[in-house]
């Protein structure tokens, strides 16, 4: 408690003294025990000074949201529990508030009935358990069983992706054996979105790879304008929709994710758009059955129940029950919660853009969700504002470069960002540019 309460009169990025001063945690594992409070009053002594202060509402780096109070305190209750979450009879009360958490999941995103999934670490083994899904079942269509006799000799799998694909998707790839070079790239626009009119032949062996929301500029590829020609071919269709799904959820913004619903696999991120904490990604697959012949595994030891079991869908075997944080986040928010969260911070993902350009800077995307990317000049000078402003510490944003060009990245994420704080976080980022 001392640590939220103070979270929000400290700097956002951790003083250079605070990350010098983790080194009195070093030094060999001393030969006998220490007791429990010594080694709490440790870790807050050294360990908060030097974390990064995400629940303040004003780190806006990489694609990062908040914890909700239910989610974080959830999740001091599942480490009581100390629940494994790899089987119903190790935790009826883990599988359970999973199975109802990846049901409202489902819901809140619009997805077909008997869509279901698993609820994996992050965005990133979200993708490789939905494209292991899909690997599965295009080369089961092909009669070759991939779990069985793997990719040596199987029948070939075309994987399309967009120019602008997440890193994430290429290294689900290569996990998968499908390889980060072996893709078919299809052309973007200036905001990212692929070009319907660009897509290479797409059939029954194709594995077409769509984005909803792009880490830098926030766009969607054209699900409408896509998926119904695709799923006509018979191509397997997988969004990574790691925060920009969520759209769906407002009325305002589901615009953006029309034609997704038409996919055969979903990957999203609880611990983004929804701050539920980490870690909390989500895979989603139209026909469970694909995930479970590509996820589940026998042993004599593991006899089970009819229950559906979690380790059949997922990637690992002993898990955190973390789909209780899931759900205690999304029973606190509600619909109109999450749809809050996602209206609240695209308006001010819109209050930043407007602030800096009327500052006299360059926005780089249109802001069409909570990702904004801005040019202070020269690749050194956007640089150096970025420098000085995780210094100054009022906020934190971090840099990318956007199709050739240097920027500053904005993603309001955070369920805890006020105007107020866009109006700290404004000031001191224009403060930063003039030097
Ligand atoms: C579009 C997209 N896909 C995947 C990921 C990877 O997510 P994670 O860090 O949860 O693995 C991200 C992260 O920002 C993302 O924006």
């Amino acid at each position: 408690m001392d640590y939220l309460e103070g979270v929000d009169t400290r700097g956002v990025a951790p003083t250079p003294q605070a990350v010098i001063a983790l080194n009195a945690l070093r030094g060999p594992l001393p030969p006998g025990p220490t007791s429990a409070e010594a080694v709490l009053h440790l870790l807050d002594t050294y360990g908060s000074p030097a974390t990064v202060a995400k629940n303040n509402g004003r780190f806006f780096g990489f694609v990062n949201g908040g914890c909700l109070p239910a989610a974080l305190a959830a999740g001091w209750l599942v480490s009581a529990w100390d629940q494994n979450a790899a089987f119903f009879v190790q935790s009826p009360t883990a599988i359970t508030l999973e199975e109802i958490a990846l049901e409202w999941v489902r819901d809140l995103l619009a997805l077909p009935a008997g869509t279901g999934g698993a609820v994996v670490t992050g965005a990133t083994m979200a993708n490789f358990s939905a494209l292991a899904a899909a690997r599965h079942a295009l080369c089961a269509r092909a009669g070759w069983d991939v779990e069985a006799d793997g990719l040596v000799g199987a029948p070939p799998i075309t994987v399309v992706v967009g120019e602008e694909a997440h890193a994430s998707v290429f290294k689900a790839l290569s996990l998968l054996g499908l390889g980060r070079k072996r893709v078919v790239r299809v052309p973007v626009d200036g905001q990212g979105r692929m070009k319907a009119d660009a897509l290479p032949h797409l059939d029954d062996r194709t594995i077409l790879c769509l984005q909803a929301g792009n880490v830098n500029t926030g766009a969607f590829d054209p699900g409408a304008a896509i998926c119904p020609a695709a799923r006509a071919a018979g191509a397997w269709i997988h969004v990574d929709g790691a925060f920009g799904l969520w759209a769906a959820v407002s009325p305002e913004y589901r615009k953006w994710t029309k034609g997704f619903e038409q996919a055969d696999s979903w990957a999203t991120d609880a611990h983004k758009w929804p701050n539920i904490g980490y870690d909390c990604g989500i895979a989603l697959v139209r026909e469970p059955a694909h995930l479970r012949a590509a996820m589940s595994m026998q042993a004599s030891y593991l006899a089970l129940g009819d229950h559906r079991e979690p380790s059949d869908y997922n990637p690992e075997l002993s898990r955190r029950a973390r789909g209780v944080e899931l759900w205690a986040g999304l029973r606190s928010l509600g619909r109109s919660g999450m749809a809050e969260i996602v209206e609240r911070t695209s308006g001010h993902a819109r209050r930043f853009a407007a602030g800096l350009k009327a500052a006299g800077f360059q926005i780089l995307n249109d802001v069409v969700i909570n990702q904004v990317l801005v040019s202070f000049g020269s690749p050194e000078q956007t640089l150096a504002t970025i420098a000085r402003l995780q210094a100054e510490g009022t906020c934190w944003c971090g840099s990318t470069i956007w199709q050739g060009q240097t920027a500053m990245r904005i993603s309001v994420s955070s369920w805890a960002t006020t105007q107020e704080d866009v109006d700290r976080s404004l000031a001191a980022m224009i403060k930063a540019a003039q030097g």
